[in-house]
């Protein structure tokens, strides 16, 4: 039995894509058939695969069926955590999606799932983007603050939800945990956020996140142990759509 994780599908199979990195960047050209392939030679039926968010372009229900059918068709237990993409997923009806693909894909978002002795918790997280104003040497000289105070905001929801997810599973018993985040868990300015705060609170033994895509963004937050806690970023450009293994 193994976990594995990847993030960042961008599934798109009932909407067009604009002008967009994924219509650019070479990484991406078929990589749904990549990502199926390689799911199809690493992953068993016993095994658990859980997507980091943004896994479908869809906006509604309606037009991401095809996307959601591909998921479904993977190998392995199918955990799906909420992207900023993921237009289909009402945070208000997790609930719902879950009836809806009970028993074949599973929602994370204020509950927590388990493997083995572990909890999976998390949330789609945030984390402020910019924009931020530099210099002609790259250098920041400030930042867009009222972007940042809303920013400080979605931080605060999502703290929440995280900590609900967390305390559902501690409550339940669980005392071993993996935390899953769509956004990276500190901007490129900080060390530290309130994620990484919870990560250590609750002694998380690891941290998976990912959003960031291409070369220039890969090393955008914390990869490796950090306090104790390993982070890893698992955006599907970045593991070039091979599934990571982390148990
Ligand atoms: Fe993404
Ligand atoms: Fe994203």
């Amino acid at each position: 039995m193994a976990l594995y994780t990847l993030g960042d599908l961008h599934l798109h199979y009932q909407t067009a894509l604009k002008d967009s990195m994924q219509m650019k960047s070479r990484i991406w050209k078929n990589h749904e058939e990549v990502f199926r392939k390689n799911c199809r030679e690493q992953i068993l039926p016993e095994d658990t695969l859980v997507f980091a968010g943004d896994s479908s372009f869809g906006r509604k229900l309606a037009e991401c069926e095809q996307d959601m059918q591909y998921i479904a068709e993977l190998p392995g237990r199918k955990i799906l955590l909420r992207g900023n993409h993921d237009g289909y997923w009402d945070a208000k009806k997790t609930n719902a999606l879950n009836e809806h693909f009970r028993g074949i894909l599973y929602f994370l978002q204020n509950n927590f799932y388990t493997y083995e002795d572990y909890a999976l918790v998390g949330t789609k997280g945030h984390c402020f983007e910019g924009p931020f104003y530099l210099d002609r040497k790259g250098r920041i000289l400030g930042w867009d603050e009222k972007n940042e105070r809303k920013s400080r905001e979605l931080t605060e929801r999502e703290t929440d939800r995280l900590i609900r997810s967390f305390e559902a599973a501690r409550a339940a018993g669980y005392r071993k945990y993996l935390m899953f985040l769509h956004y990276p868990p500190t901007n490129i300015l900080e060390d530290e956020s309130p994620f990484t705060g919870i990560a250590e609170e609750y002694r998380a033994e690891q941290v998976i996140y990912a959003h960031s895509h291409g070369e220039s963004r890969f090393h955008d937050s914390i990869q490796g142990e950090y306090h104790g806690v390993l982070y890893s970023l698992v955006s599907g450009d970045y593991l070039k759509w091979k599934p990571k293994r982390i148990l």
